[in-house]
């Protein structure tokens, strides 16, 4: 095992009823003048902003509100927060949303206190420092960005969607709700269950060696999507299922099950492309690119998927041979995919292969390489998006 710092401040307030101590925990933390950041309306229709701006007024909080995030959030908005807090003297940003909601926070929370444009974090030129602090109310189990110091944004110009981190942007605190999430079409529950699942994955296949703590506590991660994916898009309105998969997403990202060992980050990077370029959902690319980058690298190390197939999906172990139960792995966690109503291939996506050279040279490698796991170059890349165009079950 590696040497680590594991540092992840957020208080979590989880379960029914905890959107109504938003205003106490805004005081708590010090907010005088809120802005409640939040999506396209899903939070207006439910009810839940008129509540979570009642707890801020029952606290005598007072506050603005900037709606309109769009999943895979714009720059532009970004700029419009910005000029807005400062012009309105706001020194706390409260998100009622998903991963999109809360990235675009923290960009405008990180911007409004940097004399630059704040894009200059997400280009590679400035780190950041400070930022207002951030709380959310979480709607959609996905990102984990409500314990994570991550953000990603898209920069609309250019369709470039670039990450950014911190220990600043970490939210003081993330009040989780599993009930808020029953309202979310099943598209998109599947898309966050790929996600968290994703996000366990980018840690579990590592060269690091010894790491048995943390390589069981992904495969309860998996284990336990595995179980309550398929129960939520059954029965949307199942408490415990959604209770399960909330908390799954916050603990796949917050790295607990990710320290004291080196991680990959390829098919996120690889999936950012196909989100940035065609305005799909993060999840659903993920569905596509996942499957088809372990099928690629799997020859590094077949023992490590044949790991994962046996405990997570419950393949048999094929001794002479672990590669056969290593495919027969990925082979499952396509089928799932499917089966919670994900696209697994460019067409299912809306994605054109024509298009591979395009998108290889977004993500800008030149003569570079990416990832943790294997270093990938840009032609190992476009074959990645050659198997991904094509995959099937
Ligand atoms: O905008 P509204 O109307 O709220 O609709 C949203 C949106 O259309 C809807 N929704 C959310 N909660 C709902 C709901 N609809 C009904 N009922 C509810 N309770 O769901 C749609 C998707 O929302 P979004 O916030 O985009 O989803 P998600 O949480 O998956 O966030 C995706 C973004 O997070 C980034 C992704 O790249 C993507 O841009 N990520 C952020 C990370 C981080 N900050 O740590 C890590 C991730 O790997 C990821 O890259
Ligand atoms: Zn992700």
């Amino acid at each position: 095992m590696n040497n680590f710092h594991f540092y992840s401040p957020t208080e979590f307030v989880f379960g029914r009823g905890s959107e109504n101590e938003a205003g106490e925990l805004v005081k708590k933390y010090g907010g005088s003048k809120v802005l409640v950041h939040f999506g396209g309306g899903s939070a207006v229709r439910s009810g839940l902003l008129g509540r979570v701006t009642a707890s801020l007024t029952a606290a005598g909080v007072p506050y603005i509100e900037l709606g309109g995030v769009k999943p895979n959030p714009r720059d532009t908005l970004v700029y419009e927060g910005i000029e807005l807090c400062r012009r309105e003297g706001i020194d706390f940003i409260l998100c009622v949303g998903g991963g999109s909601v809360i990235d675009s926070a923290k960009a405008i929370a990180a911007g409004v206190l940097y004399d630059g444009d704040f894009w200059d974090f997400y280009s590679g030129k400035a780190a950041v420092r400070k930022a207002l602090p951030v709380g959310t109310v979480l709607t959609i189990a996905a990102a984990g960005s409500e314990g994570s110091g991550d953000t990603v944004v898209t920069q609309e110009a250019t369709g470039l969607k670039r990450g950014a981190g911190g220990d600043a942007l970490r939210p003081r605190f993330s009040i989780m709700n599993p009930e808020l999430t029953c309202t979310l079409p099943p598209f998109h529950t599947a898309c966050g269950a790929a996600d968290i699942m994703a996000h366990v994955f980018e840690r579990y296949f590592t060269n690091t060696t010894e790491v048995e703590i943390t390589d069981r506590l992904c495969e309860a991660v998996l284990c336990t999507m595995v179980k309550e994916a398929p129960r939520v898009i059954a029965d949307p309105n199942n408490y415990d299922a959604r209770a399960n998969i909330m908390w799954a997403g916050t603990v796949a990202h917050t790295n607990i099950v990710g320290v004291g060992r080196d991680q990959d980050w390829n098919s996120h990077n690889i999936e950012h492309e196909l989100s940035g370029l065609y305005d799909v959902a993060h999840g659903a690319g993920l569905a596509v690119i996942m499957p088809a980058w372990m099928e690629f690298v799997m020859p590094h190390n077949p023992m490590r998927f044949a790991q994962v197939a046996t405990r997570v999906w419950g393949c048999a172990m094929d001794f002479e041979h672990p590669e056969n139960t290593a495919l027969a792995g990925i082979r499952c966690f396509r089928r799932f995919l499917r089966e919670i109503g994900l696209p697994i291939n460019f067409a299912e996506l809306g994605a054109r292969e024509e298009d591979i050279p395009v998108l290889v040279q977004k993500l800008g490698l030149g003569e570079g390489r990416t990832g943790g796991f294997v270093h990938l170059n840009s032609e190992d890349v476009a074959q990645i998006y050659r198997i991904a165009a094509h995959a099937d079950v």
